[in-house]
């Protein structure tokens, strides 16, 4: 298998390029075309006998999880128990009898994703995982495996596996509401057909590089670096902190823009540049307000929403209108922006952007 950069200067811009080919394909595993429906393969899991859903992931795999939780509670009405594998391992968490764990890993290696995932195996649970290598051991260990199609991914900040394992993670979620009597089969249609848009609509947001590029000179100077979102764009913000900090070395932090009272609005000032993740959802006119707080404060608010009328609510000096779409695939579409911004800071200060220092791609120890 060859695996060269193609016409990129760093594997992370071929790969953050390479996700409407690569969401198509795993798309294509999971959805059936003609009636807009999910089929999961093996004949899909018992989401109907559950009392509550536990998902656990390291890293950026944390984040698709946590947005996940927003979608098997909001479609399928699952109560879902999310965390961290370092600390859900040694949690002693109490299961339910006959319950489901769900792992999501690119590597499939990561050593405390194996051991949570053992934990649940001695404790009763069937074993799911999402995984982008099939021949890994979290897979082997595993009783049902979904793969991502994202084929190998080579930087070391995740970027087009995280995209994938969050079409996964929907298509999931959809086939749990449905099993669950909560959707029905137009609501599916309805959802699937704003999936199998995504790849379309990123590739709109993807020609827009220059932009981001532009934003990015401007971070590159900046003390510190906000992200803000609400409901399933919260996960989204944490994940474009952990993006620059990875690679940029820049101090970022990503925060539920309801939570900014309580302690981190006294960060801002007029250096600070506060990214928001503002799609035109049920949410939207409470993330203008948190937004409003930061601009009477002088911080350099940058706003990413499909609403023109976001920039001025808030007094932004900057705005991307990204495209129009339903609010269950925003927190892909809109992970291409951040992605994006991320790459071009870090390429403007002149780090290691496949190679962070310190890091690495897979993490087989504890
Ligand atoms: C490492 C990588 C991250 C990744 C995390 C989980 O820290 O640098 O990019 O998100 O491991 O890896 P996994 O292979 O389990 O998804």
């Amino acid at each position: 298998l060859l695996i060269d950069k193609g016409n990129h200067r760093h594997f992370m811009a071929k790969e953050i390029h390479e996700q409407p080919e690569v969401i198509s394909r795993t798309l294509a595993h999971y959805v059936r075309f003609d009636s807009n429906s999910i089929e999961l393969p093996g004949g899909g899991l018992p989401f109907d006998k559950l009392s509550k859903l536990t998902i656990t992931a390291c890293g950026t795999a944390f984040y698709a999880a946590l947005t996940a939780k927003y979608w098997f509670e909001r479609y399928a009405k699952l109560p879902v128990d999310v965390d961290i594998a370092s600390e859900f391992r040694y949690r002693e968490s109490p299961l339910p009898k006959d319950g489901l764990a769900v792992f999501v890993s690119q590597s499939g290696e990561t050593a405390d994703t194996l051991a949570s995932l053992r934990y649940c195996r001695d404790n009763g649970q069937l074993i799911a995982s999402v995984v982008n290598v099939p021949e890994s051991s979290i897979a082997r260990e595993s009783d049902a495996v979904l793969q991502t199609l994202a084929g190998p991914e080579i930087g070391v900040a995740s970027t087009k596996a995280f995209t994938c394992q969050l079409s996964v993670l929907a298509c999931m979620a959809i086939a749990a509401g449905r099993k669950r009597g909560v959707l029905s089969a137009a609501d599916e249609a309805e959802l699937v057909s704003a999936l199998v848009q995504v790849p379309r609509l990123m590739a709109d947001v993807l020609k827009r590089e220059d932009e981001f590029d532009a934003l990015a000179q401007t971070l590159a100077k900046a003390p510190l670096v906000l992200y803000l979102g609400r409901g399933s764009s919260y996960p989204l913000a944490l994940e474009g902190a952990l993006k620059l900090k990875e690679i940029s070395y820049l101090h970022a932090e990503g925060f539920a823009a309801g939570e900014l009272k309580h302690g981190p609005i006294a960060l801002i000032d007029e250096t600070v540049p506060v990214i928001a993740l503002a799609p035109k959802d049920a949410l939207f006119e409470k993330t203008v307000s948190n937004l409003q707080e930061v601009a009477a404060r002088g911080g350099k608010l940058v706003v990413f929403s499909d609403a023109p009328e976001a920039q001025a609510a808030v007094k932004a000096q900057a705005n991307f209108v990204l495209p129009m779409a339903h609010s269950l695939v925003n927190p892909i579409l809109y992970a291409v922006p951040i992605q994006l911004l991320a790459y071009h800071t870090a390429v403007a200060m002149g780090t290691d952007v496949d190679q962070p220092r310190n890091l690495a791609k897979s993490v087989t120890v504890e």
